[in-house]
């Protein structure tokens, strides 16, 4: 058995998030000792067959136009951030959902990043409602995690309580 984290990140705020994730289960798995290995991956990395001993996947987004990225709010977003990588304008969780494939007893739980005022949508909620949408019905919507800003920082305490999701997601594994 193993785990899959992937993430979606423009100015890093998501990225962030995923790897305080990926830290506290991967802490939490090694205390259990069955030896469950964790592989976190960029979205433009990970693989879309998911390979099947893969029993949970979490799955982290930035929050763009209430929902999950569009190549368009990608775009908006990589020229606030400098930068011009062309697999980050093409791919992200939106496009990843719409193609993956995977294991009849894989559990998906998602998770974002967002601004966190009213009426501000959540890529999680979209996320889990894209993967109903293909099928998939394993799926829950995990924590929203705070930025300040467009480009971050993350409010205070979301990477510690990142972390303490993270461990609590060993449950599930
Ligand atoms: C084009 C664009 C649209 C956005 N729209 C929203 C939004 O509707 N709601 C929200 O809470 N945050 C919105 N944000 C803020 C993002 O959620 C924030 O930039 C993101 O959480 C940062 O994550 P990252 O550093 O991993 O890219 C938007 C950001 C961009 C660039």
């Amino acid at each position: 058995m193993s785990v899959l984290v992937v993430y979606e990140s423009m100015f890093g705020n998501t990225k962030a998030v995923a790897e305080a994730v990926a830290d506290g289960l991967r802490d939490a798995l090694a205390q259990r000792g069955d030896g469950i290995e964790l592989t976190l991956q960029e979205v433009t990395d990970a693989p879309e067959s998911v390979p099947d001993d893969v029993t949970l996947v979490v799955l982290g987004a930035p929050t763009h136009a209430f929902s999950m990225s569009r190549a368009s709010t990608r775009e908006d977003a990589l020229k606030k951030a400098q930068t011009t990588d062309a697999a980050r304008r093409t791919t992200g969780v939106r496009e990843w959902i719409a193609a993956a494939l995977l294991p009849p007893r894989t559990t998906v739980v998602t998770f974002d990043t967002k601004i966190m005022k009213p009426l501000t949508g959540s890529a999680a909620k979209s996320a889990t409602k894209a993967l109903h949408g293909r099928g998939f019905l394993d799926v829950e919507r995990g924590e929203s995690f705070g930025v300040a800003d467009t480009p971050g920082p993350l409010l205070d305490g979301e990477l510690e309580r990142a972390r303490a999701w993270g461990a609590a997601l060993v449950a599930r594994v």
